[in-house]
């Protein structure tokens, strides 16, 4: 486990979208350059395709304006992530609270850890992704008090280069500078947990693979109990 826990602070019915699989079975079509497809048919797309996940992202889902489709869903994407994956979201939250050395509780109503997909040659690939402070699930009190906030990463699978995570000495996403970063490289079954308000960004990267990782959010609530969402 690698901690980054850092003194200054920070991605249809059933709302369920269906890939594009060319007729075949979806949940069966391996990505390219790996045999396996994670369950492609349960993920969902977030800006256009940029992004996909198992389980609803809540800043993806602010940032299109689907914040009630998100608390609306909340169950049914917990219960397809409990189906995908059995025992994660459990085994997630116990991590983080070993590492808090405390209690990590689901936030009601939200949903539970989830797990973001990069495609290959998409805009992250290319580009890298945003460069972002996860603070979209604190409340204003929250932020005015400077609750705790840790984010967790658990990576599946990283991509056969680059795709690590740039963290910013900076303040704010403003004044990121990258000569003042440093890159947190991931192996496969590697876990990050920073600071949430730490100001940070996915590095671009290669290869054919998708980057396919699991994500917790948290904030402290009482001394020793902490939310957590996806
Ligand atoms: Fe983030």
């Amino acid at each position: 486990m690698r901690s980054l826990v850092g003194p200054s602070s920070s991605t249809p019915s059933s709302g369920i979208s269906r890939s594009p699989c060319g007729g075949c079975s979806p949940r069966r079509r391996p990505l390219p350059g790996r045999g396996r497809c994670w369950a492609r048919a349960e993920w969902n797309a977030d800006f256009g395709g940029e992004q996909w996940s198992l389980g609803r992202a809540f800043y993806t889902h602010l940032e299109t304006e689907r914040a009630r489709e998100y608390f609306r869903e909340a169950a049914a994407s917990d219960a397809i992530v409990e189906r995908v994956l059995p025992g994660m979201q459990a085994r997630v939250r116990g991590l983080l609270a070993s590492f808090v050395a405390g209690r990590v509780v689901p936030r009601p109503g939200w949903c539970g850890p989830g797990v973001h997909v990069f495609l290959p040659e998409g805009e992250v690939a290319e580009h890298g992704g945003v460069v972002h402070q996860d603070h979209e699930g604190l409340t204003r009190a929250q932020l005015s008090r400077g609750a705790r906030a840790l984010s967790l990463v658990l990576m599946l699978a990283p991509p056969q280069s680059g795709g690590g995570l740039r963290l910013f000495a900076a303040k704010s996403e403003e004044e990121a500078d990258e000569e003042e970063s440093v890159v947190v490289e991931y192996g496969q079954g590697d876990l990050v947990v920073f600071d949430s308000y730490r100001v940070h960004q996915i590095e671009p990267f290669a290869g054919d693979a998708p980057r396919v990782s699991v994500t917790l959010h948290s904030v402290e609530v009482s001394e020793g109990v902490w939310e957590s969402w996806f």
